[in-house]
């Protein structure tokens, strides 16, 4: 676990070495791939990184997970990263989104799953973790969390969160395990003490202790 002053400190840090990773994949292949959570803890951060002069439109982003609700909803993760992340210098990226047919749960599975199969093999999976030990849209107490645990491919799920907007779309433990950096973002004492007492598989975090490479953490 990194230990920051300041939730500003951490930020720019973290920052640095997004961009250091983005940067070193843009040269090696041609393109980098990030996929980010959603939540309020990472909106500095994404504000942060639209201000840093990389080649953007050679970025592809997608989510950890959203929210299946329409993307003006203020709910939308995609809504909150394409406006506070694609401005500025970084906006040129490219945003693929969870939530491409409104109108059908299951039909919009399929679709996100054939689309989000260029985005398996990212540099960086950007996670955050709810004060119930959920990562992602990984659920305490939900079967279909509990399969994103299970799962021993890649994959994207129909997950249910305890609270609105319940019906949530999450990529499962193969898929973020595939990045080549998992980074966890977590502010407050409280979310230090989930995070460290979560050794039980009732807390979802505890299945990627092993996975997660960085621990970015300030307790402002
Ligand atoms: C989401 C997330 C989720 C988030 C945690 C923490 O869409 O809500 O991606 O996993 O990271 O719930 O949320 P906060 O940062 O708002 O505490």
């Amino acid at each position: 676990m990194i230990e920051f002053q300041t939730k500003q400190h951490l930020e720019e840090s973290l920052c640095n070495r997004m961009s250091e990773i983005i940067v070193s994949a843009i040269k090696e292949k041609g393109v980098a791939k990030i996929l980010l959570s959603g939540g309020g803890t990472p909106k500095d951060l994404y504000r942060k990184l639209s201000l840093c002069h990389l080649e953007w439109s050679k970025v592809i982003i997608g989510l950890v997970d959203e929210r299946f609700v329409s993307i003006d909803s203020e709910f939308s993760n995609e809504k909150m990263i394409a406006q506070i992340l694609l401005q500025n210098v970084a906006k040129d990226a490219n945003l693929y989104g969870m939530v491409q047919n409104i109108k059908d749960y299951t039909e919009n599975l399929k679709s996100v799953n054939k689309s989000y199969q260029k985005l398996i093999d990212s540099d960086i999976v950007l996670l955050g973790m709810g004060t119930d030990g959920h990562t992602a849209s990984i659920f305490p107490e939900d079967q279909s969390s509990r399969e994103c645990i299970l799962d021993v491919t890649p994959k994207i799920r129909n997950t249910n969160a305890p609270n609105d907007p319940k019906k949530r779309i999450s990529l499962n433990k193969p898929f973020i395990s595939n990045s080549k950096h998992i980074f966890l973002m977590i502010t407050g004492d409280n979310k230090r003490n989930v995070f460290i007492q979560a050794n039980t598989e009732k807390y979802p975090i505890h299945c990627f202790k092993d996975e997660v490479s960085e621990v970015y953490f300030t307790s402002n």
